[in-house]
């Protein structure tokens, strides 16, 4: 399974790239607004520092518009994705971009049948947001499912990604749903390495350590 980092914040996205933990980003409108930036310049920075594909998300909601802001964004690097919301528009630039070979991400998809929509427009990723499906009583994770098994059985090859992660169950229960990328927070990621036995065992080893006098070097 693949992560990407869902944030617009360069430090934070720096830092888990240092650490190996990424293979790409995901942004969004709200997050770009929290970070109080410039759009274009801080999709350029994250660009910069991220190898994998980097999604930006255009702000027209016609095919014309779309399209026009597509292209500005994908000039600015080569591993940008352009991020599409899920209507009749943002299916029609999904293709258009297939069509002119620039990768997409299908965005704010709530439902297995939206999903095959975005597969045949032929997006690259289509991006379930589980956590908001959650968040109202419906099974996030069941639609992860779902969808793996549309696109199995009729051999799409559009990238299934989980989006709205909340937390670490979230992270394990889409894998084993079948998503090829869960895009987290930061914290959500760093959140993953925690464990009171891991905590708990490498006290035990220092102190016996310690104890013993030695060093390595
Ligand atoms: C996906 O690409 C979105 O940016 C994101 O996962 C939305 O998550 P939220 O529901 O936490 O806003």
């Amino acid at each position: 399974m693949e992560f990407f980092a869902d944030t617009a914040d360069v430090e934070a996205i720096r830092e888990l790239g240092e650490a190996g933990l990424i293979d790409g980003v995901t942004t969004n409108p709200t997050l770009v607004a929290k970070t109080g930036r410039d759009f274009l310049s801080v999709i350029g920075e994250i660009c910069a520092i991220t190898e994998g594909p980097v999604s930006a998300e255009v702000a027209s909601t016609d095919f014309t518009g779309m399209v026009a802001e597509g292209e500005r964004l994908a000039d600015i690097a080569g591993n940008v994705v352009i991020k599409l919301p899920l209507t009749l528009d943002g299916l029609k630039a999904c293709a258009h971009f297939r069509r002119v070979g620039i990768r997409t991400n299908v965005t704010l998809c709530f439902s297995a049948a939206q999903a095959i929509l975005a597969a045949k427009a032929g997006a690259s990723y289509v991006s379930p947001f589980i956590g908001r499906m959650d968040d109202i009583n419906l099974d996030g994770v069941a639609l992860i499912r779902d969808i793996r098994r549309i696109f199995d059985n009729y051999g799409f090859e559009t990238k299934l990604l989980a989006a709205s992660i909340r937390s670490p169950n979230h992270v394990t229960r889409s894998a084993l749903a079948g998503a090829d990328v869960a895009t987290c927070p930061p914290t959500v990621i760093k959140s993953l390495v925690a464990h009171p036995l891991t905590e708990k065992g490498l006290h035990g080893f220092l102190s016996d350590w310690k104890r013993s006098g030695q060093s390595i070097v």
